[in-house]
């Protein structure tokens, strides 16, 4: 099958090198020249573990080529996939689709009888039907079909997750459609993987409602990690205790300082607008974003308190800047919040990120980059984990106290544990387990051990 992949940002990028190592044609295209000749001399635009490996070896065996010139790509494709950007509209909490409308109309001319235009972008609800109306004006002339085929990719392990996926989804309206996109995922099909042919709405509505779902769990969690301070818990075993039941499941129950990244916080949003054009608002999730965003608020707080209540003239070392590990992505990370408010406390700030990228570097001025976590900790008064990078858990916590010039360990990721933190010298504080010694105060008092009205003494011995 030949394939054009309309933009090699990251769906994209990881769609085509997935699609070719398939055994695919896979033809790339970008409007981005600089981005077409690094990709050419193998380099990649973004960091994602495995993917120079596999886009070199498919390049290497003809499978996948990258090229600025839309007609010829779109010209010889029997399928066309939309993988431009969708961001959110300042302000509006809005996807744009200019990009997406602006695609349509460029590949318009050169479409060939009996094409299928899919998305794989992230496009709110209708997003397909409006396409295909536009190409229907377009090109009156010729038969095609469009279809919807979000993708759930996870940034760091998005190779495997496009490999071995839960499931993939397909919104399709047409036989056309099914056929060339069955054809498509036969090599994942042949493997038992779910390919589930839905409702071109549905699939979109899905795309949004999984994100929001997942979000929802990590703020969840997040607050149960409040209360666990307050009440002496650990929210480590809430989560184990809570995430066996299979109904609830283990996964995304990780407490930290809240969620970020390209996909959540822009679909949540997104979803949000929608609910609300249709009238059929998710206040559950207009709630998540407002508690994601007081948590990346109240984290500098949580900082400040554990630095002694002063955070002028002292010096936080921090670990981990991007939004999550195994990523250079900075999109609506943590550090974005949490470092800024430190520094206008008056903090100095000494960073080391495994994957920092220029990017980072202009999105967090006034911070001192540094080559590796023992420089970021030199005569730092505050060690401060942010992003949970796997070469972080072996640190050598001695080694970085003394180094620094205090005694505080801020973990948000619970990265460590207390008892190994405290054999180091550091005063530890981390995310959702115990409560502050100076906080204590009985749970249960008397009151709970009142005498119960006799309805409660009835469900007392039914008990
Ligand atoms: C997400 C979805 O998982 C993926 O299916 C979709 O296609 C794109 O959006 P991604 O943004 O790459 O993927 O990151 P993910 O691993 O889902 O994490 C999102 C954010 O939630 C990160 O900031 C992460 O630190 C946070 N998170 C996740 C937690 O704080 N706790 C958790 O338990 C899980």
């Amino acid at each position: 099958m030949k394939i054009c992949m309309l933009g090699a940002g990251y769906v994209g990028l990881v769609s085509a090198a997935c699609f070719a190592d398939f055994g695919w044609d896979v033809i790339c295209v970008d409007n981005n020249a600089e981005r077409v000749a690094d990709l050419e001399r193998g380099r990649m635009p973004i960091y994602e573990p495995g993917l120079d490996d596999l886009i070199e070896r498919n390049v290497k065996a003809g499978r996948i080529r990258f090229t600025i010139e839309l007609e010829g790509a779109v010209k010889q494709s029997e399928l066309v996939l939309l993988a431009v950007g969708t961001p959110m509209r300042r302000g509006s909490g809005y996807a744009d689709l200019s990009y997406i409308f602006e695609a349509v109309k460029d590949i318009a001319p050169h479409l060939q009888d009996g094409a299928v235009i899919t998305t794989k972008s992230t496009v709110p609800v209708g997003t397909s039907r409006e396409i295909e109306r536009r190409l229907r004006e377009l090109r009156p002339d010729i038969d095609f079909a469009v279809c919807s085929n979000p993708e759930f990719l996870r940034e760091g392990s998005a190779i495997r997750d496009f490999m071995f996926p839960d499931r993939v989804l397909v919104g399709c309206d047409s036989e056309r459609g099914k056929e060339v996109m069955e054809a498509l995922y036969k090599p994942l099909s042949l493997r038992s993987a779910p390919v589930m042919f839905v409702e071109r709405e549905s699939a979109e509505l899905a795309k949004y409602a999984a994100n929001a779902f997942l979000a929802m769990k990590v703020s969840f969690i997040n607050e149960i990690a409040d209360l666990c301070e307050k009440v002496d818990a650990d929210v480590q075993q809430v989560a184990d205790a809570i995430g066996a039941d299979k109904r609830i499941g283990p996964k995304f129950l990780h407490a930290g300082p809240g969620y970020g990244g390209s996909c959540f916080p822009k679909d949540v949003s997104a979803l949000i607008r929608t609910a609300r054009e249709a009238h059929a608002p998710v206040t559950l999730v207009e709630q998540v974003d407002r508690v994601n965003n007081e948590r990346k608020i109240s984290m500098a707080s949580r900082i400040q308190e554990a630095a002694g209540g002063e955070l002028r003239d002292k010096t936080v070392a921090v670990l981990g800047v991007t939004f999550k590990p195994n990523t250079d992505d900075m999109r609506e990370a943590p550090s974005l919040t949490i470092l800024p408010m430190l520094q206008d406390r008056g903090a100095a700030i000494r960073a080391y990120d495994p994957e920092a990228s220029k990017d980072a570097e202009e999105q967090l001025p006034g911070v001192v980059w540094c080559e590796n976590a023992l420089s970021a900790c030199e005569g730092a008064d505050v060690l401060l984990v942010l992003t949970e990078w796997n070469e972080f858990r072996a640190l050598n916590l001695s080694q970085l106290k003394e180094a620094m010039r205090g005694d505080v360990l801020v973990d948000l990721r619970n990265v460590y544990s207390s008892a190994g933190a405290e054999a180091a010298g550091f005063r530890y504080s981390c995310v959702g387990r115990g409560r502050e010694l100076s906080e204590q105060a009985p749970l249960v008092s008397d009151r709970d051990a009142a005498a119960p009205g006799d309805g409660e003494k009835t469900f007392a011995k039914a008990v």
